[in-house]
């Protein structure tokens, strides 16, 4: 079954056409990074505008990459929530249209879910159940995922996501936005013992997560040293602040992992990406002899072939869009469509 599928959440237009949940066909990404990075975050109405501007571009390339003609598409599906509401609105209105035009079935995707299934297509053995860490620019979660479409949240972030922490973090570093893979390539040599950042801990919800407090101390850090004119060690600030971050996700995601009985863990989303993040849940599965799935670099960030994914296993399920399909800036990822 081939799936044309769409995701336009935040400042990625991308278009893919997938094989049954599992083959990329093709999958064309335009990012719009540079556009936002002179504001140094994601201004949403140019993201809108830009989608505008790619979509149907993007749309005939992936056709082409893919070799098929129109009538080869079985489905459309796409990433309808959560995201930014202008930029959510332009992907859901053209896949509505493109449904209609090739009177196939519209098949709604979570962008969360769609990160999840962003492993699907790496390693073609891995099914659910699993335990998932979902860590990106606008979220932060942890997964016990029953079955492809059967999910359960064990804990999230109560303020700021793990993407984001890294993008105010360069920010203050004077680095560019997305500022994740900045950090990153600082952090590298630099000694993540130098400088003691908080890790968050939320009272009762051994699952739960914070990054608000890490983000304070980071920039007041460097608002005092500037103030006094003392020199910072940026490689060590950018290594001390990523370890903070790992320290925060990876002990957790063992702990539910074994709480739940899942010798699997997968990590998905933008952080994914992270060369520390990834090396400390290697190293702990390693240490747990627990298997350990996290996507290459490619499928970490926001792309369509995820939302393919997602949208064949969400097909098997039943779930179909109404006409009345609309784009939610926010969505539990365990509500059922149209609920
Ligand atoms: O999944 P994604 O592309 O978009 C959302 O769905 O939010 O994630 C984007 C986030 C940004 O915050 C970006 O700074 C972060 O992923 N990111 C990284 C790295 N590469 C991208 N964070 C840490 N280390 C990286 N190498």
């Amino acid at each position: 079954m081939k799936i044309l599928a769409f995701e336009s959440t935040c400042d990625e237009t991308a278009v893919a056409v997938v094989e049954d949940g599992r083959k990329i066909l093709s999958d064309q990404v335009f990012s719009q990074a540079d556009l936002h990075a002179v504001y140094g975050g994601v201004v949403p109405e140019i993201a809108s505008r830009c989608h505008v501007e790619s979509i149907s571009l993007l749309t005939e390339r992936a056709l082409e990459t893919a070799g098929i003609e129109r009538k080869d598409i079985d489905a459309v599906a796409v990433s309808y929530a959560p995201g930014l509401i202008g930029a959510v609105l332009v992907g859901v209105n053209f896949a509505k249209a493109a449904a209609l035009a090739l009177g196939v079935p519209l098949i709604p995707v979570h962008h969360i879910r769609g990160h999840i299934a962003a492993n699907y297509l790496a390693y073609p053995e891995l099914e659910p159940p699993f335990l998932c860490l979902a860590i990106s620019g606008g979220n932060t979660l942890l997964v016990d995922v029953k079955d492809y479409t059967d999910m359960e949240i064990l804990g999230q972030t109560r303020d700021d996501a793990a993407g984001e922490c890294f993008d105010k973090t360069a920010r203050v570093l004077g680095l560019p936005y997305p500022g994740g893979k900045p950090i990153d390539e600082l952090s590298r040599g630099g000694d993540d013992t130098k400088y003691v950042f908080p890790i968050g801990h939320v009272a009762d919800h051994p699952y739960d997560m914070s990054f608000s407090g890490l983000k304070t101390a980071v920039i007041n850090l460097v608002h005092n040293a500037e103030q006094k004119g003392e020199e910072l060690d940026r490689a060590s600030l950018a290594a001390s602040f990523t370890r903070a971050v790992s320290e925060s996700l990876v002990p957790r995601t063992i702990a539910a992992a074994k709480e739940k009985g899942r010798n699997t863990l997968v990590v998905a989303g933008g952080v994914a990406a992270n060369s520390r993040i990834r090396a400390d849940f290697k190293a702990a599965a390693e240490r747990e002899g627990l298997r350990l799935y996290i996507p290459p670099l490619k499928l970490c960030g926001d792309n369509g072939a995820m939302i393919g994914a997602q949208g064949y296993y969400e097909y098997l399920a039943g779930t179909r869009a109404g006409s009345d399909l609309n784009a939610c800036a926010t969505m539990d990822l365990n509500a059922s469509y149209g609920g």
